[in-house]
C-alpha cells in the first residue's frame, strides 16, 4: 500500500470508481486486478524489501506517466504571443519526463516487479490533479504544468524518503536525481511568471 497522504482534489478517482463499478455488471474483473507477480532475481535486496519498493515505485510511475501527459496537453494546446517558446519548451520537458518513466518501470522490473504502465493502472492510482482541458494562453498553461511539476517534485520527495527508509539506496538515488530533474523545469516554467518585461 502506498504511504503517500496526498489525495486527489477532483475527485477523479472516485468518478472512475463509480465507473469501474457500473462496468462491472457487464464485464468480469479486470486484468489490473490480477494479484501483484515477484520474479526470482538474483538481487540480494530482501524480498520483503522488494515488494514494498515496487508497490511505492508502481504509485510514482503513475503519477509520472501522469504528468507526461500533462506535457503534451500543455505541448499541444498553448496559444498567444508566446506560443513557439512555450510549445518547444514544453516538448523538452515531455521528452525528460518520458526518460523518467522509463527509469522508475525498469527499477520496478529491475526487482522483479510488474511496470504497471497501463492508463487503467495510472488513472486510478495517480494523485496529480486533472490538467485543465479548456485552457488556451501561455499564462493559463505556464500556471496549470507548473501545479503538474511540483505536485510531482513533492510526491517525488516523498517517495525518496520512503526508499530511504526501506534502505534502498539505489530508488532512493534514482528519485532523487528525478526530482532535481522536474525542480529544474519547474524553474523553466516558473520563470515566465516572475517578472514582467
Ligand atoms: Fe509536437
Amino acid at each position: 500500500m502506498a504511504r503517500t497522504t496526498t489525495h486527489r482534489k477532483d475527485g477523479r478517482g472516485a468518478r472512475a470508481a463509480a465507473s469501474r463499478s457500473t462496468a462491472q455488471q457487464t464485464v468480469p474483473a479486470t486484468r489490473s486486478r490480477e494479484p501483484a507477480r515477484l520474479f526470482q532475481t538474483k538481487n540480494d535486496l530482501p524480498e520483503a524489501t522488494r515488494v514494498e519498493v515496487i508497490a511505492l515505485l508502481n504509485q510514482r510511475l503513475a503519477e509520472c506517466i501522469d504528468l507526461q501527459t500533462q506535457c503534451k496537453q500543455a505541448h499541444w494546446n498553448v496559444k498567444g504571443p508566446s506560443f513557439i517558446g512555450l510549445h518547444k519548451l514544453f516538448d523538452e520537458i515531455n521528452e525528460s519526463v518520458e526518460g523518467y518513466v522509463d527509469l522508475i518501470a525498469e527499477r520496478i522490473v529491475q526487482l522483479g516487479g510488474i511496470a504497471e504502465g497501463t492508463i487503467g493502472a495510472v488513472e486510478g492510482r495517480s494523485t496529480l490533479v486533472d490538467y485543465p482541458l479548456a485552457i488556451a494562453t501561455g499564462a493559463e498553461h505556464v500556471a496549470a504544468l507548473s501545479d503538474a511539476l511540483s505536485g510531482f517534485a513533492r510526491v517525488a520527495r516523498v517517495g525518496i524518503e520512503e526508499m530511504q527508509e526501506l534502505k534502498d539506496a539505489d530508488s532512493a538515488d534514482m528519485l532523487t536525481d528525478v526530482s532535481r530533474g522536474v525542480d529544474q523545469w519547474l524553474w523553466f516554467v516558473e520563470a515566465h511568471q516572475q517578472a514582467r518585461e
